[in-house]
């Protein structure tokens, strides 16, 4: 049993969590997230490095830690090299699904890509790079939002998503020419699926997660099985400040078989 660690900012993680989860069901999951720093989107790139790193070489050794998922695209699109070289596990990160994206508007004769993501992520080099090297034919559209991300946290915690006010935040894309396929680029996203749908029909939706479970049974040079095997110990939650909000989250998690939340500090 693989003690795995799945990192977020807030609860975005968990689109990833249940992928991976499902495809490996019987490891000790562990699940942080860096709700006093939250949103990353908005961070600067030199803070969230040294916050994550900050954070996690802290937290693997406590832990005893043997693979980390870095269920963030905002962190993986930026801190990945620096994370490897202090770290000595393997380190996964999430990063927006354009190459899939790519090979589906291929196979259908489509061209417009558009890439849903927070501020941060659409401002990488790592994000233009990707598109360069597996869009360079397409048309590529970016949208930035941390409205969404909250609306997201939101909803978990159990309020209706505004079909009104995501409608706005979309309203670049509906219409005639809106994208083909959707890359949902935060992690956030897939936890809003069918609202994204609803607002955007003509769109198919491109997430990574089950790409992350695949490579992660490659880890762990163990078949990904989707058979519901037994299931391991329940997983641990934690967050770096134990606030209202966050005691709210933490029944979302419960539903999905975590242990009651704690605080870490680093
Ligand atoms: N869930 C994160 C992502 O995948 C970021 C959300 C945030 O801005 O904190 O990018």
């Amino acid at each position: 049993m693989a003690n795995i660690l799945i990192f977020d900012s807030g609860m975005g993680g968990l689109s990833v969590y249940r992928e991976v989860h499902r495809a490996l069901p019987t490891h000790q999951y562990f699940y942080l997230f860096d709700n006093a720093c939250f949103p990353y989107g908005e961070l600067g790139e030199a803070r969230l490095v040294e916050r994550v790193l900050e954070l996690l070489t802290t937290f693997v050794p406590r832990h005893d830690i043997d693979i980390v998922i870095i269920a963030c695209n905002t962190a993986s699109t930026h801190v990945l090299p620096a994370l490897r070289e202090r770290l000595h596990i393997p380190v996964v990160g999430v990063v927006p699904a354009i190459k899939p994206a790519a090979e589906y508007c291929r196979l259908h004769e489509l061209n417009h890509i558009g890439l849903l993501a927070t501020p941060g992520t659409v401002s990488r080099s790592y994000t233009a790079e990707l598109v360069q090297r597996f869009a360079a034919d397409m048309q590529v559209s970016m949208l930035g939002t941390t409205e969404l991300v909250k609306m997201a946290e939101s909803k978990l915690a159990g309020q209706a998503v505004d079909m009104t006010r995501l409608s706005r935040i979309l309203a670049p894309w509906r219409g005639e020419d809106g994208p083909d396929a959707l890359v949902l680029g935060c992690t956030h996203f897939p936890l809003l699926a069918e609202e994204l749908s609803q607002c955007l029909p003509q769109a198919q939706l491109v997430d990574s997660g089950e790409a992350i479970a695949r490579r992660v049974a490659s880890l762990l040079l163990q078949p990904a099985s989707d058979a519901g095997g037994e299931r391991g110990p329940a997983g641990r939650l934690y967050c770096t400040r134990l606030t209202a909000k966050a005691r709210i989250q933490d029944e979302a998690f419960a539903a999905e078989g975590f242990c009651r939340l704690e605080e870490f500090t680093s």
